[in-house]
């Protein structure tokens, strides 16, 4: 299969999920982070810097009716599970649109979820109805393939770090379930507009989280690129698939080049110790 980019720890496809998915090789990810449709874009309205707006976000985005929004989400669920490492683990990222969907798959599929986590936005934008609460989380579940498999958690990290722009994390303190992240910032959009792109700390927390230096982070649905942005970033490799080229070519691909620029020293340090173990020659 050819990539549609790839680079010293990094390959990006053009392609469908599934289709892509199916062809990677079995058990040779260690984390998965997925942004899937939310199938949110039913023609409603929302405010947007003062301006009423269209939900919409992209043809991608529409529902197809509960039931076959499920069998799309069962089956790329299925997929990342035969590719995922037995000590892997998956995030899911979704609104009540579509994460009671996802979380079904998972638990028709065995998975063990290890913990949901409500990303809260405090800059969310109004609700312009006034008839119910202002929509101002996302949900995140956390899940592996297996309750008995050790999956990578940095605890002391989370513990310890410097998480200080979260106003609900305490110094010193365990991490807890509800994270206050901000929508993306302004730099992070400087290479184009993507509907639903993810902001950076959100993925930094995830990734530092639940992945160590060298592993091979893959993220079904890539957009933007912000996964892959955040990976090479510290020192993960990346693999990312989105059908939509002018996401890919536009945005993610000019995004992940320079920061891959940045980083590039760094990197070739980390990847040498992996090189014996590059299931997806990702080294040259
Ligand atoms: C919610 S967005 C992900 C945004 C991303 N997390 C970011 O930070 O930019 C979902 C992405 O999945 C892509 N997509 C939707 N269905 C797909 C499919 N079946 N196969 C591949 N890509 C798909 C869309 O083009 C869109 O870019």
């Amino acid at each position: 299969m050819r990539a549609y980019f790839s680079e010293i720890g990094l390959r990006i496809y053009l392609g469908d999920a599934i289709e892509i998915l199916k062809q990677l090789p079995e058990e040779s990810v260690d984390l998965i982070f997925a942004d899937p449709p939310y199938n949110l874009s039913n023609d409603g309205f929302t405010c947007h810097a003062g301006k009423r707006v269209s939900v919409n976000k992209g043809k991608w985005d529409k529902s197809k009716g509960v039931e076959e929004d499920f069998n799309f989400h069962f089956e790329w669920i299925g997929a990342c599970k035969k590719i995922l490492k037995p000590e892997g683990s998956m995030w899911i990222s979704g609104t009540y649109h579509s994460i009671y969907s996802c979380g079904f798959a998972l638990q028709k599929q065995g998975w063990h979820i290890i913990n949901d986590i409500c990303w809260f936005k405090p800059n969310a934008s109004p609700n312009l109805s006034c008839r119910m609460f202002t929509a101002s989380h996302e949900t995140l579940i956390w899940a592996k393939k297996d309750k008995k498999a050790k999956h990578t958690f940095n605890y002391e990290l989370m513990k310890t770090g410097d998480w200080s722009a979260d106003f609900i994390k305490k110094p010193n303190k365990q991490m807890r379930s509800v994270w206050a992240i901000g929508t993306p910032e302004n730099g992070e959009k400087r290479y184009g507009k993507h509907p639903t792109q993810k902001p950076e700390d959100l993925l930094k927390r995830i990734i530092l989280a639940a992945s160590k230096e060298g592993d091979i982070v893959l993220d079904p649905f890539c957009g933007s690129g912000t996964t892959g942005v955040i990976a090479l970033r510290y020192k993960r490799r990346f693999v990312g698939i989105d059908f939509e080229e002018k996401y890919l070519s536009d945005i993610a691909i000019p995004r992940l080049k320079d920061e891959l620029e940045v980083r590039r020293c760094a990197l070739f340090k980390t990847l040498a110790v992996k090189d014996s173990v590059d299931e997806y020659g990702l080294l040259p």
